[in-house]
């Protein structure tokens, strides 16, 4: 028997849940993909997207990755984020972190992992950057906890600093980025307080310009 008899079985079981429940699920759900938001999230199986916050298949548009990284190199989730803002004209992009992140604990330690080391170098340089707030907390579980917040934080900026969500802005399109944070020992979400609607609110240095590429003369 296959090792994976048993999760067919649960669809099936599943499947027919949904239909006793409401025979046109299918139908319905087939017929349209709206979601009104983009989920950012960890792929720890801890932090399934649509069940922490109540919503049913077709209201949340998913994205996973170890330690819900955005990083600017990343085509995935850049194409993601370009299909959300753009196609499906999401209003709420949301980032959400957990604490007790793998990914998390391991960026803070010193040991190689093998490849993932280098995508968790995003989050060691959100420690660098964070490192004085960071090492002024002395219980060390504490200061872990920090850095997950921290880094839901620098990934909302880093959604923000795409010209995907800049040039929605520039349109007039009303979008929001926020950081929320779940706390896997009670189930609770946090908001982090750090919603982005206007490029204005970011440093300048990311800030940029939706005018039409004009050709300049480089000196060389
Ligand atoms: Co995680």
């Amino acid at each position: 028997m296959s090792d994976l008899q048993h999760l067919f079985e649960n669809n099936r079981r599943w499947a027919e849940d949904q239909l006793a429940q409401d025979p046109l699920y299918f139908k319905k759900l087939a017929a349209l993909q709206a979601p009104q938001y983009l989920w950012i999230g960890c792929s720890d199986s801890r932090v399934p997207a649509n069940q922490i916050v109540g919503l049913l298949p077709g209201e949340v548009f998913v994205h996973r990755n170890v330690a819900n990284l955005v990083v600017h190199t990343d085509m995935n989730a850049l194409s993601v984020i370009q299909f959300a803002v753009e196609v499906l004209q999401i209003r709420n992009i949301i980032v959400c972190g957990h604490y007790d992140c793998g990914g998390v604990h391991a960026a803070y330690e010193n040991r190689q992992l093998g490849q993932i080391d280098n995508w968790l170098r995003n989050i060691k340089d959100v420690y660098h950057g964070n490192r004085h707030e960071l090492e002024a907390i002395s219980k060390e579980s504490r200061r872990i906890d920090r850095l997950c917040e921290l880094n839901v934080i620098e990934q909302v900026r880093n959604v923000c600093h795409t010209t995907i969500v800049q040039n929605a802005w520039a349109k007039g399109q009303d979008l929001s980025v926020h950081g929320l944070i779940y706390d896997i020992s009670n189930g609770i979400i946090q908001d982090l307080s750090v919603c982005i609607n206007d490029a204005d609110q970011l440093s300048g240095i990311y800030q940029m310009s939706s005018k039409p590429f004009q050709k300049v003369k480089l000196a060389v």
